[in-house]
């Protein structure tokens, strides 16, 4: 296993995160990453509900012991804004929820996440947030030196040349956390960013759906019912044939990169303007000449995807 990715997911479940989640664990279990952790951030619904709801993902894939973590239960220095009307009250519209088994573990995620990487080798772990990235700009704020330790970010999150989700301006887990993101983007980690713009053409259209419903396993319809209601809303508001699946773009790119194209740029976030706050402005021409921190990813190959996503479901219960 020397050159399987050691992976953790930062997360606000949240129903297409927990297609990302889902599609982990199958990795996992594919032998294709080492799933390490989740943690917790509030963002589409409250930290209570999004620690909550990925445990529920864990006993899902049969993951009872499975370490998660939860973290910020607000932005740095914003107040929280949800995402209810995408996801439900409970974050996981679309399916019957349980009291979890698996535990919640002791200690805050960014505790963890920092003990976790200053006892890691150098280049050695994939962080994978795919929610505001307030903790991670925790641990980058408190623990500069984890950098060290950290392989690649590869996050969802921004957007550029396809429009906002949350204002006219900005994609949802920026606009909740810019200031967040911002720190993370100037932090010298090496960042992959999958914005709106790819994940826009990640469409979940019916027959990538009735694959997952088709399957001979319990995750398969359960997944295929989350996504089905998930889209509802996307369908409506973007008049396409089916919704962007954001979030398990993130995981399939730190693991299957290929799928993906992109270009290196500089990348800022805006943290003051009252008409763009969270918008990203991406030197997709390079005209500032600043250093590029960040591989911004355009493109995906979307049968690939998700056949991988369906592959990776199948071997789950
Ligand atoms: C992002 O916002 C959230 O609602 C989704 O889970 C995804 O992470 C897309 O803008
Ligand atoms: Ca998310």
């Amino acid at each position: 296993m020397a050159d399987t990715t050691r992976l953790i997911i930062d997360t606000d479940p949240g129903q297409d995160d927990a297609a990302a989640i889902l599609m982990a664990h199958g990795l996992a279990k594919r032998g294709l990453i080492d799933f390490m952790a989740l943690t917790a951030v509030a963002g589409n619904v409250g930290i209570d509900l999004t620690a909550r709801n990925a445990r529920i993902i864990c006993d899902w894939a049969n993951e009872k012991e499975f370490p998660v973590y939860a973290g910020a239960d607000k932005p740095l220095l914003r107040r929280l804004v949800t995402a209810e009307e995408v996801h439900g009250s409970s974050g996981l519209d679309g399916v019957e929820l349980h009291d979890p088994q698996c535990p919640l573990k002791s200690g805050h995620a960014v505790t963890y996440l920092i003990d976790t990487l200053r006892a890691a080798e150098d280049n050695s772990i994939v962080l994978c947030p795919i929610g505001p990235l307030t903790n991670i700009a925790q641990v980058l704020n408190l623990a500069p030196d984890c950098v060290r330790a950290i392989k690649r970010i590869v996050l969802m999150g921004g957007n550029y040349f396809e429009a906002g989700n949350i204002t006219p301006a900005a994609e949802f887990n920026f606009y909740c956390d810019p200031h967040a993101a911002q720190i993370v983007l100037q932090s010298g980690a090496p960042i992959t960013i999958l914005p709106l713009d790819v994940t826009h053409k990640a469409i979940i259209t019916t027959p990538r759906m009735d694959v997952l419903r088709r399957l001979d396993n319990v995750n398969g319809p359960r997944l295929a019912g989350i996504l089905q209601s998930y889209e509802r809303y996307d369908i409506q508001k973007f008049g396409t044939e089916g919704g962007p699946l954001h979030d398990p773009c993130a995981v399939a790119c730190a693991v299957f990169p290929e799928l993906f194209k992109g270009r290196e740029c500089h990348v800022a976030v805006e943290t003051q303007g009252e008409l763009t706050m969270g918008a990203c402005v991406v030197d997709w021409w390079g005209t500032t000449g600043k250093t590029p921190n960040a591989l911004w990813i355009t493109e995906v190959d979307a049968d690939k995807l998700f056949e991988q996503i369906a592959e990776s479901i199948a071997v789950l219960p």
